[in-house]
This record gives C-alpha cells, sequence and structure tokens, in this order.
C-alpha cells in the first residue's frame, strides 16, 4: 500500500473513493443528511455509509465512516475507523483511497495512514490462481493533512512499525514446511540490513551450553534446532544493561510422542508466534533507531515424533543444571524457554526479561480469544506492560503466580515436571519458567489466545497472523525505556 499525505485542495486522480470519516451526531450537508437518515447512519464507531457517487462531489465514490463521539477520537480509534473505510472500498475496483479526517493534525493523517497499512495487509504469495477481481483493487491511499509535510514525519515511526507487524505476520503465516528454524533463522539473520547484531547458535553450540531441556524438543526433528541472538545497541552508552525479550518459536508442534489429535494440527504452524513477536519487535526497535540497548531471543525448534524423539519419562538436564522430567512432550514451549531465558539473563545481565509464547491452550480457556495472560515478579514491569497494553489495543490481562501451585512440578525423581495437569494449566506453565528466572524482573506473556484470529474481529488485524505483541512492546519501550 502506498501511502500519501495531501492537502485537502489537491485534486483527485480518476478512480479514487473518497472516504469522509465523521463523528457520531455531526450535521451532514443536504442530500448526505438525507442519505444518513434513511440508513440510521450517526456516525457511531463501526458504520460505514456507501453513497457511490452523489452529485457535487468529485469522487467516483464516497464512503462516510462514523468515528464515534468527537471527545472519545483517540489513535486507535482513528486507525479503526480508516480500516474501515479500507475495507469498504478495498474491492470496489477504484484503486485510489483518499481519507478526510474530522481534524487535519498531523498526529491523526499518520494514524489513518497506519490503520489503513495493518488493515490492508494480505498473505497471498502462495495464491497462484487468483482472479484480478478478487483482489483488492485500491493500492494507494491519501490522508487528507493541514500540513501534510508535518504529517509524513510523523507517519515514519509509525511506517516502521507497519512494517514490522507485517515482518512479524508473515513469519507467523509460513507454513512449517518453508519456515523451519533454519529458515526462520536466517530470516532474522537478513534483517542486519537493518543494523541489528544477529548471532545464530545451531545444535552443536547449544550442546556446548549443555541447552538439554531445549535441544530435548527439537531431537525428533530432522530439521536443526537454532538459537537467534538479535542485538539492537541504540542507547547513548553502549554498554548499558539491555532490555530483554525472548520468544518461544516452535515452528510446528505435533505435541511430539504426546502426539496432538489431528483436529486443526494445522493450527501449530502458529507456534512461534511470541518468536515472531520478538523479531518484529527488534524490527521496528531497528527500523526507527530507538534509544535503547535490546536483546531479543529466538528459541527456534520443531517438535516431532520420529525414533530419536524424546519420550515421556525422559530426564533431561537444562543450562541451569535443574533436571526435568518430560511428562507430555507436547509442554514443549516451556522446555525451549527454560534454556532461552537462563542463557539471556546468564549472558547479558539484562535490566527486565519479557517472555513471549504460544504456551497454554489453558490460557484460551482462561481468558478467552482476545486477552493475552500476562504473569509477572515485578509490578513495576507488569504495570508498564498493562498500560501500553491498553493504549495499542493489544489486550492484556493479569494473571497470579501464587506460590502453593509451584509444588503441582515437583517430580519424584527430578528437580521439577514439565507439566502440572489441567487445573491451572497457564499458571504453572508460567510458573515453571519462573523457576529458570534468577531475581530479574521477568513477565510471561502467554499469547496462545492472540496470536492469530480467525475471524478477523478488529479492522485493523485481518483473519489469521495478527502480530500481537509488536505495538505493544514497541510502545512500552517507547515510553518507558529510551533515553
Ligand atoms: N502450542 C501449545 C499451546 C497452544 C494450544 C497454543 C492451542 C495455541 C492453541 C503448547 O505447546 C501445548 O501443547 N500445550 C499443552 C500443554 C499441556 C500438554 C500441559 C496444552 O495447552 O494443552
Ligand atoms: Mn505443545
Ligand atoms: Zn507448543
Amino acid at each position: 500500500m502506498e501511502i500519501q499525505f495531501v492537502a485537502a485542495a489537491e485534486a483527485l486522480a480518476p478512480k479514487t473513493a473518497l472516504a469522509r470519516i465523521v463523528h457520531e451526531g455531526v450535521t451532514l450537508e443536504g442530500p448526505l443528511s438525507q442519505a444518513a437518515a434513511a440508513s440510521r447512519f450517526t456516525g457511531a464507531k463501526g458504520q460505514t455509509l456507501d453513497l457511490l457517487a452523489p452529485t457535487g462531489v468529485e469522487a467516483a465514490r464516497l464512503v462516510l465512516v462514523g468515528a464515534g463521539k468527537a471527545e472519545s477520537l483517540d489513535a486507535i480509534g482513528v486507525e479503526h475507523a480508516a480500516a474501515n473505510a479500507y475495507h469498504a472500498v478495498k474491492a470496489s475496483g477504484l484503486t485510489t483511497l483518499r481519507i478526510e479526517l474530522p481534524e487535519g493534525s498531523a498526529d491523526l493523517a499518520s494514524h489513518a495512514a497506519l490503520g489503513v497499512r495493518l488493515a490492508s495487509y494480505r498473505f497471498d504469495k502462495y495464491r497462484t490462481k487468483e482472479p484480478a477481481e478478487k483482489k483488492p483493487s485500491v493500492i494507494k491511499t491519501e490522508v487528507v493533512a493541514d500540513d501534510p509535510v508535518a504529517a509524513l514525519e510523523a507517519f515514519a515511526p509509525l511506517a516502521a512499525l507497519a512494517d514490522a507487524v507485517s515482518f512479524t505476520r508473515d513469519l507467523v503465516s509460513e507454513p512449517a514446511n518453508v519456515l523451519y528454524p533454519a529458515e526462520f533463522a536466517r530470516r532474522v539473520k537478513a534483517l542486519e540490513s537493518l543494523g541489528l547484531e544477529v548471532e545464530i547458535l545451531g545444535e552443536p553450540e547449544m550442546m556446548k551450553l549443555g541447552m538439554g531441556s531445549l535441544l530435548g524438543v527439537g531431537q525428533g526433528s530432522i530439521r536443526e534446532s537454532q538459537l537467534a541472538v538479535m542485538r539492537w545497541n541504540g542507547a547513548a552508552d553502549k554498554t548499558a544493561a539491555p532490555i530483554a525479550f525472548i520468544g518461544k518459536g516452535v515452528c510446528f508442534d505435533t505435541g511430539g510422542i504426546s502426539i496432538k489429535p489431528a483436529d486443526n494440527m494445522e493450527d501449530m504452524k502458529w507456534d512461534m508466534g511470541g518468536a515472531g513477536a520478538v523479531a518484529g519487535l527488534m524490527h521496528v526497535l531497528a527500523g526507527r533507531k530507538a534509544k535503547v540497548n535490546v536483546v531479543g531471543i529466538l528459541g527456534l525448534v520443531e517438535n516431532m515424533p520420529d525414533g530419536n524423539a524424546q519420550r515421556p519419562g525422559d530426564v533431561v538436564t537444562s543450562m541451569s543444571g535443574q533436571t526435568i522430567e518430560i511428562i507430555n512432550t507436547d509442554a514443549e514451549g516451556r522446555l525451549v524457554l527454560a534454556d532461552a531465558v537462563w542463557y539471556c539473563q546468564d549472558r547479558f545481565k539484562p535490566k527486565f526479561m519479557v517472555d513471549l509464547a504460544t504456551l497454554t491452550g489453558a490460557i484460551i480457556i482462561a481468558l478467552g480469544n482476545d486477552l493475552a495472560g500476562c504473569y509477572s515478579n515485578n509490578e513495576e514491569l507488569a504495570a508498564n506492560l498493562i498500560a501500553a497494553s491498553n493504549t495499542e489495543g493489544e489486550p492484556l490481562w493479569r494473571m497470579p503466580l501464587p506460590a502453593q501451585y509451584d509444588k503441582n512440578i515437583d517430580s519424584m525423581i527430578a528437580d521439577m515436571k514439565n507439566t502440572g495437569g489441567r487445573p491451572g494449566g497457564s499458571i504453572t506453565a508460567a510458573m515453571f519458567i519462573q523457576r529458570f528466572v534468577n531475581g530479574v524482573p521477568w513477565a510471561h506473556l502467554d499469547i496462545a489466545s492472540t496470536a492469530w484470529k480467525k475471524p478477523s474481529s478488529v479492522p485493523t488485524i485481518p483473519e489469521g497472523a495478527t502480530g500481537y505483541g509488536v505495538r505493544l512492546l514497541n510502545r512500552m519501550v517507547a515510553e518507558k525505556y529510551e533515553d
């Protein structure tokens, strides 16, 4: 999608659809007010009114889009309204969308552009036979702004964000025969072009480090496990302790020997959504040259059953030295994170760590399909995450780490076992990871509920990979941790 900011007087190109975003209760002129009254269009959030080509309007088509009450219009509201405008005309055959906002400030204009960028994301590289008339026709969006130059400037960090969210959505959408650990690693290595430093550790290196927990998960796969270490040193003091983000990157989760049922198993190509989000976060931080030192660590494995796969009952030794009895090979994400988290704090001594993982079906049972779960040993970090989640429209709900549940993961023969049973399944999974956190402020986001959406429920998030986490973490870093 090409984005431009234009002055209101700028002539309309042919094949332009004009979208006028209006507040609830606004007085419309003549025929528009008649049309609105005849369609129950009030300007409420989510409403659109398609007027084709009324006389007196130069555009090929006019759409009114509701933005809700004037006093409640915020950045997300504008993004949603602009996204709704895009959806209303995307398949019209017209090629340009021009958006007029209730006020032309650079801030609102830039968020309208972001809304269209996010809404127009499509993963269509494997469609070879889609007829042209089924593809979206709108390829360019012009946003009217009082000061187009200022709007373009305001848009720069948001364009970096949109690029990063698309990068994450692409990773998460890729099928597992294409995106296996080494290919994932190659794609993040390619981000060195943005100024990131990326190191890739393979199985021999991880063996040397003693990462028996992570390696055990990948040992049933012919694809080599990888650990990607991404660094962005944007702070004035390049030696200042970094903040750290760690992602579960299970490129495919069959469950291993504790194999999953066939129904919906294809969804488990998304099981690298945490690693995808961390990669996207590093992308946006580098893209907008954030003034902060950050480490991103991705644990990349494939969980497969075969003759060499780990068995229920096996005991593995993690990098921390702690031993783990494998009760269920399908509880693999926490095994990957155990070593990735330990490695992170051991090597980088970060100010804090946040891990993201599509960790448990239980978080979906607890919170439904819209909220991710937030576990933390640190009040300030948790508060910063929740605040950022609210501003960015990526909902997050604080969950407890009750000490009395910790014994649920005690093992009869090892230091711990990798499942605590069905009750509180997302909680005991978080508490398993906590056993590998060594006094560092830490948060764990269980994003099994939000990494992908079927169907879409938010206009800026098309069905499929959501990119959840990139916006929220980018916002938290920008507001709380930059120089
Ligand atoms: N990747 C799954 C969690 C998941 C389930 C994500 C559904 C998205 C949708 C994870 O590895 C898993 O299999 N967890 C098990 C844990 C259990 C065996 C203790 C689960 O949630 O059932
Ligand atoms: Mn699993
Ligand atoms: Zn998994």
